[in-house]
């Protein structure tokens, strides 16, 4: 079914019905058909989008330049130091003026209140790209990978690792919820969800049949598990917190042990990435316990982890056909 999602701003998936996230999703997979068969339908064609970064990025960046430009529309990028924003004038004016010459706004940084007002001023749909509570556009792409591996979302038991009170732990958890899914983080007390975000998803579960828990005990949240996920242990902006995060993260690494307890040989591992994986970055390959999760599983058969950054570009191009 198709749904009328013009005008609308994409903040967090919160805002979704299970059904327009559906939508999104199902028009992700004809977009990424389209574009495998050569197909360019130019639906944003004439329209300016402002792509403005306080944070740096790969994914995020490429997948919109890349959908703008297949979709006939222009990509400008505008980052940090690039524009006057939360230095030399408000976020409501930014949000003001930008809405009277782009036609879309994409925003990463570090305030989800930045984005808010964004939001609320520009005038033209705003999408954020990550900012510290939310990522989005991420679980979209993640969502999608999973559809292709595992061919359905619900009923199916997806386990979060690691920092479960990041922006990518909490998205997935909503989106988990909202689509029926038996959603589980694991991470020590420390590093847990608040709770009034885990009591919404809750809802969100009942309403859908899904499930949520949170729990700190690897062998009984791994347990039957479809898909692992992870993130890095210290998120952009929090690069001071390093050593104690890898104390306490330290048991919550993937790796080969974890995958075998999940007792499932189909299980499938996703990471947003950047990942550590005991590669040559400046900063794993100084030492392979540092790293969220083993070459051995980065590497294995379980790993779908480039499907889900090239599902990135399908779902990013999906938000902005369908909200402009
Ligand atoms: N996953 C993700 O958002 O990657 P980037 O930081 O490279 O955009
Ligand atoms: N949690 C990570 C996600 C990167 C895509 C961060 O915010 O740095």
């Amino acid at each position: 079914m198709a749904f009328n999602l013009k005008g609308r701003n994409l903040l967090t998936i919160k805002n979704y019905t299970p059904e327009e996230i559906e939508f999104l999703l199902q028009l992700s997979v004809k977009l990424k058909q389209d574009k495998y068969a050569g197909i360019r339908s130019k639906n944003l064609d004439g329209k300016n989008i402002a792509l403005i970064f306080e944070k740096p990025s790969t994914r995020t960046r490429c997948a919109f330049v890349c959908a703008c430009v297949d979709e006939g529309a222009h990509p400008e990028y505008l980052g940090k130091g690039d524009i006057q924003l939360g230095k030399k004038e408000t976020v409501k004016d930014t949000a003001r003026v930008l809405g009277r010459m782009f036609d879309g706004i994409q925003f990463r940084g570090f305030k989800h209140e930045t984005v808010e007002i964004l939001g609320e001023y520009a005038g033209v749909p705003v999408w954020n790209g990550l900012t510290d509570a939310f990522h989005p556009t991420q679980v979209l792409a993640d969502l999608m990978t999973v559809m292709e591996h595992k061919g359905n979302l619900k009923g199916l038991k997806i386990v979060y690792v690691g920092d479960g009170r990041n922006n990518v732990a909490n998205s997935l958890m909503v989106g988990a919820a909202k689509m029926g899914m038996n959603f589980c983080i694991i991470a020590p007390p420390e590093l847990q969800p608040e709770k009034s975000l885990v009591d919404e998803a809750k809802k969100f579960a009942d309403e859908s049949r899904g499930t949520v828990n949170i729990t700190s005990n690897v062998e009984e949240g791994v347990k039957g598990a479809d898909v692992i996920y992870t993130d890095v242990w210290v998120s952009m902006g929090e690069e001071d917190k390093f050593d104690e995060r890898l104390r306490l993260l330290k048991p919550y690494q993937v790796n080969e042990d974890m995958i075998c307890k999940t007792g499932n040989s189909e299980v499938i591992f996703l990471h947003c990435l950047p990942a550590f994986h005991n590669t040559d970055t400046d900063v794993s390959s100084k030492n392979a316990d540092i790293c969220e999760v083993t070459e051995g599983v980065f590497e294995s058969r379980h790993s779908k982890v480039f499907d889900q950054a090239e599902n990135r570009l399908h779902t990013i191009k999906a938000v902005m056909v369908a909200t402009l």
